[in-house]
């Protein structure tokens, strides 16, 4: 520091002991047009460099899914984020940015990071107070690498199966999701925002997300090659149209919103979705008169990745629309010069009023202080053990357990003999870390096999069993000599493999004839088969289960697989409870009376 900053006097909004509402008016005094749009703009990481960063005053960065550093380390983390940190603070004003990532079952975009089962199996759990601790852990472990912003929970209340989110929600029941949401907030935050290891919440996608119809989506999702995406996909049902009067939908979509608010939550994402025809982004009622004025949120509204450019192809009036409607900060990930740009000609012209840029900068500037982040710069390498910690792990096998949902079983087949002479486990769901993560994990749709630490269900089982038993794995389940022994134990581990958002939409979920063979395999081999769904939602199974003696859905349990090997083998009570009604068939789907009168297994269903 030079002689002249110490000698002169410290401005207001820097001195903690005024309150945040008279630091935030002493800041934007002083704020330029440019560094209030500056604040207004988030970036992704690679699209920006840290002298862009501090010239621009910009007010976020972010990792979107697998948007990692090219050290995939808790480390490696640390660093990239502290050099944007650092730029933030060379900004004339110095106002801190916030780096944002998706933190939804745990820190999964970091390698080594404690992968928590996704939200589905919490909604299975049922357990407030274990998600509060997952929220904690979560905070922990972006904080140690300086994250100290999550776009998480996802608050969808979704009612058709075949939407590729509805893993990252808790469950069909609003209530349900009201809870866990909120208690998953308030573990994020913890008691003082300002405190060490606490983290921005963020519930998303407001609102009516998980409401949409089938066949109303009009992405086209653009082949990007340099993550594995490979020709241009459609989405069917993801970013939809949600139709639906505004009674039902304020019971069913805005409630667990009332929640979160209550809740604290400092952030909102608004969706890509639309109700009755109209872009979520550009809603004015829902996202101002709504949510601000009438639920009383006081924190800021961001937007969801480049959301804003898909209400209009015109994106001056898009942006236009979307700030007015409410939008406080836009998640323009690549073009953020055009947003900039078109931004401040929209307030020149009047277009876009002074005092809603003032409004918005200060919800932002809020939050900033909230956070303390003027005064924790949240760059401390002495945290980074935290990152997949043996406490971290054992929450979540601990989640695991709780999560996994008994549905069928026959002579009490289950738990497990640990003293078993042999057992075949078959399905390579059952030895894979990246199935048993799911999507968002490490990439931004997943992947197969080690891509990070993790113990799979099948290690897990190896080591509960006593030194005597054989366990025999092959994932086809051929076990090529001694065609003619017929083991007394069978498990198959059969389900999805990763994928995240609209690539995840799919107009069938019955099992594969892969998958369906493979069960019948293993059902000629074994005296007793027990199957294990490995899977992001409720699959079609009505004709398979004449073939298993014992069925059970761990959903996606993430990096540790001895939470599923606990329930099986009775170290841990079977607790789960479906968080979704289970369909018998396809056109049970979307639910429906029928569905929710005569379904495979109903809602709140499960064995102990
Ligand atoms: C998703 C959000 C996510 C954002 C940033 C979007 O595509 O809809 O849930 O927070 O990307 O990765
Ligand atoms: C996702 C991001 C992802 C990106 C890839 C977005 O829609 O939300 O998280 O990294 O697409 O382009």
């Amino acid at each position: 520091m030079s002689d002249t900053t110490r000698s002169a006097p410290q401005p207001l909004y820097r001195d903690p002991a005024y309150s945040v509402t008279a630091r935030v008016k002493d800041l934007l005094a002083r704020m330029t047009l440019e560094e209030k749009i500056g604040q207004m703009t988030q970036v992704e990481k690679n699209s920006i460099d840290p002298e862009t960063v501090a010239r621009l005053g910009v007010g976020s960065i972010l990792s979107g899914g697998g948007g990692n550093p090219d050290e995939n380390s808790p480390a490696g983390w640390l660093g990239m984020v502290s050099e944007l940190l650092n730029a933030a603070r060379q900004s004339r004003l110095g106002i801190p940015l916030i780096y944002g990532a998706d933190a939804v079952h745990g820190h999964n975009n970091v390698v080594g990071a404690t992968i928590f089962p996704h939200n589905i199996g919490l909604g299975a759990a049922r357990d407030a107070d274990l998600v509060r601790r997952i929220g904690q852990a979560t905070a922990a472990e972006l904080y140690a690498t300086g994250v100290r912003w999550n776009f998480a929970p996802c608050i969808a209340v979704p009612h058709d199966y075949r939407w590729g989110r509805i893993f990252e929600s808790y469950s069909q029941d609003s209530a349900l999701v009201s809870r866990l949401g909120a208690a998953y907030i308030e573990g994020l935050q913890g008691e003082d925002l300002t405190l060490p290891f606490a983290v921005v919440a963020t519930a998303k996608h407001y609102a009516g997300d998980g409401g949409t119809t089938w066949g109303t989506s009009d992405m086209i999702f653009p082949a990007m090659p340099d993550i594995g995406i490979m020709e241009r996909t459609p989405f069917f049902i993801d970013q939809g149209d949600t139709r639906l009067d505004e009674a039902t939908f304020r019971a069913v979509h805005l409630t667990p919103y009332i929640d979160a608010v209550k809740a604290g939550a400092q952030a909102i994402m608004a969706s890509f979705s639309r109700w009755n025809g109209e872009k979520l982004h550009a809603h004015h009622y829902l996202l101002t008169t709504v949510l601000k004025e009438e639920f009383g949120f006081s924190g800021f509204v961001v937007s969801d990745w480049g959301g804003i450019y898909e209400v209009s192809g015109d994106s001056y009036q898009a942006t236009v629309d979307c700030v007015n409607a409410g939008i406080d900060m836009s998640m323009v990930p690549y073009d953020y010069r055009g947003f900039i740009s078109e931004l401040r000609r929209a307030v020149e012209r009047g277009d876009v009023p002074l005092a809603r840029i003032d409004d918005a900068v200060g919800r932002i500037l809020t939050v900033k202080l909230r956070a303390g982040l003027f005064e924790d710069p949240g760059i401390d390498d002495r945290h980074l053990q935290l990152v997949g910690s043996q406490e971290h792990r054992a929450l979540a096998r601990e989640a695991a357990a709780k999560s996994s949902v008994l549905l069928k079983n026959e002579d009490q087949i289950l738990p497990l003999d640990k003293n078993q002479p042999r057992i075949l486990v078959a399905g390579q769901w059952g030895h894979d870390i990246g199935y048993q993560c799911g999507g968002w994990t490490v990439e931004w749709l997943g992947a197969s096999g080690d891509i990070t630490q993790g113990t799979t269900v099948l290690e897990a089982i190896r080591s509960a069993v006593t030194a005597e038993t054989i366990v025999d794995f092959d994932p086809d389940g051929i076990f090529a000599e001694e065609e003619d022994i017929l083991a007394g134990v069978g498990l198959v581990f059969l389900g999805e493999t990763p994928y995240a958002e609209g690539f995840g939409d799919r107009a069938d979920l019955r099992l594969g004839q892969a998958e369906i063979a493979l069960l019948e395999r293993m059902r000629r081999r074994c005296q007793k088969l027990i199957v294990v769904l490995i899977t992001g939602r409720p699959l079609i199974i009505s004709e398979q289960m004449p073939l298993m003696d014992a069925l059970v859905v761990a959903w996606l349990p993430g990096s540790e697989g001895q939470g599923v090997a606990d329930v099986l083998f009775g170290d841990v009570p079977f607790s789960g409870k479906l968080p979704y009604t289970w369909p018998r068939h396809m056109n049970q789907i979307p639910r429906s009376e029928d569905s929710q009168r005569n379904p495979l297994f109903p809602f709140d269903f499960g064995l102990s």
